[in-house]
């Protein structure tokens, strides 16, 4: 099984009855396991979380800080771009050579790294003198 077809299977978990947008990730790590996550909407808006973060929060309370790829799935007409925020989640656990493969659910793909995803990271190189 791919990475997308774990991300697409954890879609169906997620709960997303405000967006009516539904969207699986997964992370796999060198180990060779899969961790994966789906959206989590709140009625207080806000207080939603994204695929990737639910993804990212599984690998870490497993034990594991680092991915080697990754995927995120949506029905969404281009493959689903993440959201500011979780890319620099993702910039946090991977490095800038990772690929995501971002995908639809009518077959459509787009492989990108984390460094395309989010160029100008803010890393801890940046608090060197602090
Ligand atoms: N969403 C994700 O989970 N990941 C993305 O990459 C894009 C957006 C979710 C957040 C919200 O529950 C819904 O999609 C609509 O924004």
């Amino acid at each position: 099984m791919s990475l997308v077809d774990d991300a697409r299977a954890v879609r169906e978990n997620a709960h997303a009855p405000y967006s009516n947008f539904k969207v699986g990730a997964a992370l796999r790590t060198a180990s060779g396991a899969v961790y994966v996550g789906c959206n989590v909407e709140n009625v207080a808006y806000p207080e939603g979380t994204c695929a990737e973060a639910g993804a990212i929060a599984a690998m870490v309370a497993a034990g594991e800080t680092r991915f080697i790829e990754a995927a995120v799935i949506a029905d969404s007409p281009l493959p689903v771009s993440p959201c500011g925020g979780c890319r620099q989640k993702l910039a946090e656990f991977g490095a800038g050579d990772v690929v995501v493969t971002l995908a639809t659910m009518d077959g459509a793909r787009q492989d990108i790294t984390l460094a395309e995803l989010l160029p100008g990271a803010f890393t801890q190189d940046y608090m060197e003198r602090s």
